[in-house]
């Protein structure tokens, strides 16, 4: 996806992207659209990566530069392979009652998707609203955030049990941080979420809604909610 608001630097049949702010840090990727990196390539751009203290990470899909899956394995990366899925928007479900989709960033989205980001996997578990609680209470408050639109499934009595985030780039939305405390884990409320964003970028005119997922577990959320597989993401790290 485009990074609005990020610095460029081309090495070699590679893109490498830079955060300008204190954001997620960006990977670097084969320049668009034919870019076949070089095992060299892989090698100075992870260089560069560790001159300048951001992460040594390179992101492309599979169907598009096949070759790379062995280049980055030789230059000595690991590399996850998820399962990239786009949405059906004639399969979407209809609307979770307590899911809510805002253009301004709550601090529960923060603390829940780091509690949940804590315990991967799909599995139920102990963390819950009171872990939450505790993260809320060292939190800041909400912040203004007008390129992503954030999801809280807030259940009454509850709170915010699960979340998740949209960012655009023209037309098309990607999914991301979809995460639920492990104890609220298996009702629906993930596939809401997922769901809610969707709708939500559908109707502010996305033609294109897709997303990646950690695993073929994590991916039967998303197929179940509208998404359909398409292909496979690389993500290599050090
Ligand atoms: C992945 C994740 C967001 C799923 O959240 P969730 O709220 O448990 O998701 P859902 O409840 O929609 O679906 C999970 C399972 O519960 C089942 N389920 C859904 N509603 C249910 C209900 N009412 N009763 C019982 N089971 C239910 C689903 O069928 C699914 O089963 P499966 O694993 O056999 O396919 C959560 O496990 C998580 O936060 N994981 C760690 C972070 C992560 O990996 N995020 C995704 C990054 S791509």
């Amino acid at each position: 996806m485009a990074r609005p608001g990020s610095r460029v630097e081309e090495h070699g049949e590679l893109t490498l992207f830079l955060q300008a702010g204190d954001g997620y840090p960006y990977y670097a990727r084969p320049r668009f659209p034919d870019g076949r990196p070089s095992v060299a390539d892989v090698l100075a751009v992870r260089e560069r990566q560790r001159s300048l203290g951001v992460p040594e990470a390179l992101e492309w899909v599979h169907e598009t530069t096949p070759d790379l899956l062995a280049v980055a394995r030789e230059a000595g990366m690991d590399v996850l392979q998820a399962p990239l899925l786009v949405l059906d928007p004639a399969r979407l479900p209809e609307p979770h009652p307590h899911v809510r989709v805002l253009g301004t960033r709550p601090a529960e989205v923060t603390a829940v998707a780091a509690l949940a980001f804590s315990s991967p996997g799909t599995a139920a578990g102990e963390t819950g609203a009171a872990e939450r609680d505790a993260a809320l209470a060292e939190a800041g408050t909400t912040s203004a955030d007008t390129r992503h639109r954030h999801a809280v499934a807030d259940l009454p009595g509850e709170g915010v049990l699960a979340v998740g985030t949209a960012q655009r780039a023209g037309d098309v939305v990607e999914v991301v941080g979809v995460g639920t405390l492990p104890a609220a884990r298996r009702r629906g409320l993930g596939g809401a979420v997922t769901a809610a964003l969707a709708r939500d970028a559908l109707d502010r005119g996305a033609g294109l809604v897709f997303l990646s997922a950690a695993s073929e577990e994590v991916a039967r959320v998303y197929e179940r909610v509208g998404f359909r597989r398409i292909g496979t993401a690389c993500i290599a790290s050090a």
